[in-house]
């Protein structure tokens, strides 16, 4: 019997050879820093080797890591590569390759559950570890965010290189879970491990937004962006997003906007976690009338040239906020019809639409066409279901800002109030959160009149 080399890690790989082990665990590497490009690094290897299974598998995890259309077709052709390899395939082996077919197919719940399947059996499998835990986050599964990572983290030690990254994913789970202490200092020890670990640092800026430590999450941000913001770094404008809204949240409207410019939107990316960042901030800017340019006009001809609508619905919502910003009727009606066919399709994202997304494209569509008391309808019976259709809750908050705004413009200040009540009473600190809820209750003085 011929024993199997394995990753840096101690996971057996079929037909690995030892050039193919160092790529693999390169390319891992890559990816657990979220630097460059893991998909190059692994592509030398499957270029010499085209029988190296644990290639081909981690090829197909990164592209599905970005959850977007434009990579199924990659990933299907990489399933189809790898179904007549399961025969000499490990267990563990086995078990990505039902993963990635599951994806391949629109099951994504079972790529979830394949790969969770799959690292309990093999805790220091770090792939099924960081791929499994994105999967987590794009279903807005905050139990499994932290259970994953606390069922594998016994296997790993300080000693481990990767040690740092696994407590940054820790970090993020725990504070979904609004373990706002415990995330704080693992994301804080995660930094200490790994300073550049651009997940880390977004654990923590997660904290401070939940908390509303606006001033202290900028210096946070700021003061380390030398080193989670360098070039080649995939994480790096989510994390600018992150701190533009810092200072949006403190009125510092300049400054977010700089920021936006050379931060969350300097090039014309087609990524779409890269491209819902821009509208995610220029849809709370549009929410308080602010002026934002021309900022929108290549969002929108963006999407009017993608076919992504319809494929996962916390996209849809994004591409929705542009088309009704710039009051494109003729794309708003797209992402509708994209959604609602989604709805009664099959699969996980016709379940994320039926519960969630289409009632949220909807709302925001009611939104653009100044219809604000049908977009409450909509808004109001998701706002705390949203999490079915995935994100965080900073990201998700965008629907409870939306229904706010919407009731204020409707004529329903009680209403208004009431959530910006709860509002305050979560986000004690928050200075934006204060001074909305003064115009609410400023417009209930005045007997309901529509806020402008
Ligand atoms: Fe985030």
């Amino acid at each position: 019997m011929t024993t199997l080399l394995t990753d840096c890690t101690g996971n057996a790989m079929t037909g690995a050879t030892a050039k193919d082990a160092t790529a693999y665990d390169a390319a891992l590497r890559e990816f657990n820093s979220y630097m460059n490009d893991p998909v190059a690094t692994i592509d030398t290897a499957l270029a010499v080797n085209p029988d190296f299974i644990m290639g081909h598998v981690l090829k197909a995890e990164l592209m599905i890591s970005a959850w977007e259309r434009s990579v199924v077709a990659d990933v299907r052709a990489i399933r189809d590569t790898l179904l007549p390899m399961v025969d000499r395939a490990t267990d563990r082996e086995c078990g990505h390759i039902a993963a990635i077919d599951a994806w391949a197919a629109g099951d994504w719940r079972g790529y979830q559950s394949a790969l969770d399947r799959v690292l309990i059996d093999n805790p220091r499998d770090l792939l099924a570890l960081q791929a499994g835990h994105l999967s987590d986050f794009y279903h807005g599964d905050r139990d499994n965010l932290r259970g994953r990572v606390a069922r594998a983290l016994p296997a790993w030690s300080e000693q481990d290189p990767s040690y740092g990254h696994i407590l940054g994913m820790q970090a993020f789970g725990l504070e979904e879970c609004g373990d706002y202490a415990r995330a704080e200092d693992t994301g804080r020890h995660a930094l200490t491990l790994v300073p550049a670990d651009g997940w880390a640092q977004h654990a923590v800026a997660h904290v401070m937004e939940m908390q509303a430590r606006q001033p202290e999450a900028v210096a946070f941000m700021e003061d380390a962006a030398d080193l989670w913001g360098r070039p080649g770094n995939a994480l790096a404008v989510h994390n600018w997003w992150h701190t533009a809204l810092f200072h949006l949240d403190q009125d510092q409207i300049t400054g977010a906007l700089k920021i936006y410019d050379s931060g969350v939107r300097p090039g014309s990316s087609e990524i779409q976690l890269e491209v819902i960042d821009a509208v995610a901030f220029l849809w709370r800017m549009h929410l308080r009338g602010l002026d934002v340019g021309d900022r929108w006009t290549e969002l929108a001809a963006l999407y009017t040239r993608s076919d992504e609508p319809g494929f996962y619905a916390f996209n849809d919502m994004h591409a929705m906020m542009a088309f009704a910003a710039t009051g494109d009727r003729d794309g708003a009606r797209r992402v509708l019809q994209a959604t609602t066919a989604q709805a009664t399709g099959t699969g996980t994202n016709a379940d994320m639409s039926r519960r969630v997304g289409l009632a949220v494209v909807n709302g925001i569509d009611a939104f653009g066409r100044g219809v604000y008391a049908e977009a409450v309808e909509h808004l109001m019976p998701v706002r705390y279901a949203a999490h079915a259709f995935g994100g965080s809750h900073a990201q998700r908050d965008i629907i409870h800002r939306t229904v706010i705004e919407a009731a204020l413009r409707a004529g329903q200040p009680h209403l208004a109030t009431a959530m910006l009540q709860e509002r305050v009473a979560i986000k004690r600190d928050c200075p934006f959160s204060w001074s909305w809820l003064a115009r609410a209750r400023s417009a209930e003085k005045n007997g309901g009149q529509k806020a402008a």
